[in-house]
């Protein structure tokens, strides 16, 4: 049984999707895993470091993909790695299939079983290998760090002799896993935090973090969250009542973090060009939804803009691969506790249960057809 790790810096990312400690953890399930040279550069890993686990350091993506069982990545696998692996093997990634669904066939007709960690389902058995959650933890961390550093001024009240320095006013507009992140971060910096979202859960969940609350609770506000957890597309009524309410709000913050996400969905539009214009120069926006249509007006992806009033709005790409490092280390720990599921552990051999909930919640290829319901016959 043997692993492949590839180098996807030619991809534009940073991150690796395995650590030494994973690469310890497959040998001990009776795996070898092979690592493309350089491949943890980006992320803090040398190749010794591999070694030292056990790892075999091979001198291109080929070399490493050659009779691998087990393709681990971050993104979705390119033509060239497709091509290089053996029919029935394992592709495994972040594999951001909406709206990329051309790309599921390459995959499909190499008879390879590809796999999408996004799609794991959000059940307790699953937590540790929820990519979303481990990510998102970190985006919504970095992007109170990345805010505080172009906010030219210090978040925490300071009583100096030199006089007072006010505390920031930090404002988080989505309250998912990156917004729950970005309030404690803001709160242990210093900073005095509101937030918002449309799910009434997140009430109690932003007041125990020593947030204010604020949003327009009405019936619609009551009935917004999906039984799978997350938010629905407001309605046009809501968003009108909703951008009335934080117009004045944001007028007055020094920074605003916006995650607002819908499954499936192109971002809600929470922040306006108007609502930017009100606020005061050198304040600062970040927007985490960025990639998928922003929640600012004015947002451009792997940019930082600045208006014409002095406000900087934050659209950085790729907010985890910021921090490739510690992102890589989680992600590689998630990937790892689904492969384990997919190994018995006495023959030390592959031997999926193609009728797991895991196994069927994310498997979007197999046997050369598309065979995710979202995506069969779609390609
Ligand atoms: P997400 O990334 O899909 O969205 C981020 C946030 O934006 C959500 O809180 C959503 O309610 C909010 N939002 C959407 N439209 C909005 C609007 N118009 N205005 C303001 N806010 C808006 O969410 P994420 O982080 O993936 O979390 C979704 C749910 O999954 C949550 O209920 C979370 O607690 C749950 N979850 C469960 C896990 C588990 O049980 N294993 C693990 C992680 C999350």
């Amino acid at each position: 049984m043997r692993i492949a790790v590839v180098d996807e810096i030619g991809q534009g990312e940073p991150r690796v999707a395995a650590s030494p400690e994973t690469v310890k953890k497959y040998i001990g399930l009776g795996a070898s895993v092979a690592i493309q040279k350089g491949a943890g550069l980006a992320a803090g890993v040398t190749d010794a470091e591999y070694e030292a686990a056990g790892a075999i350091i091979a001198k291109s993506a080929k070399e490493a993909l050659k009779d691998a069982d087990i393709l681990i990545k971050v993104k979705r696998p390119v033509e060239a790695e497709i091509k290089a692996l053996k029919k029935g093997a394992l592709a495994i990634s972040i594999m951001d299939p909406y709206g990329n669904e051309a790309a599921l066939v390459p995959l499909a007709e190499a008879g390879v079983s590809a796999f999408a960690m996004e799609f794991m389902p959000r059940i307790t058995r699953a937590q540790v290998m929820d990519v979303l959650s481990s990510q998102a933890n970190l985006a919504g961390y970095r992007a109170v760090v990345d805010g505080a550093a172009i906010y030219g001024r210090a978040l925490p009240m300071m009583m100096t002799a030199a006089g007072t320095v006010p505390a920031a006013k930090i404002f988080i507009m989505g309250v998912g896993v990156a917004g729950l992140q970005a309030i404690a971060t803001a709160r242990r910096m210093g900073a005095v935090v509101t937030a918002t979202d449309v799910r009434p859960a997140t009430k109690e969940q932003v007041e125990s973090l020593g947030a204010k609350f604020l949003a327009v609770e009405d019936d619609e506000f009551r009935q917004a969250q999906t039984a799978g957890g997350y938010a629905k597309e407001m309605s046009k009524e809501y968003q009108a009542k909703q951008a009335e309410l934080t117009a004045s709000h944001i007028a007055k913050q020094d920074i605003v973090i916006t995650t607002a996400l819908i499954p499936g969905r192109p971002a809600p539009k929470l922040v306006s060009k108007a609502m930017v214009a009100s606020m005061k120069q050198g304040s600062v926006l970040v927007d985490l939804a960025v990639e998928r249509g922003g929640n600012v007006e004015g947002a451009k992806l792997g940019e930082i803009v600045e208006t014409a009033n002095g406000v900087k709005i934050a659209g950085y790409a790729n907010m985890p691969g910021r921090m490739a490092a510690t992102a890589s280390a989680l992600y590689a720990k998630n990937l790892f506790a689904f492969i384990e599921t997919l190994i018995d552990k006495a023959e030390k051999k592959l031997a999926i249960n193609w009728d797991d909930e895991l196994v069927k919640a994310t498997l979007l290829t197999r046997d050369g057809a598309v065979v995710h319901p979202n995506f069969a016959n779609k390609g």
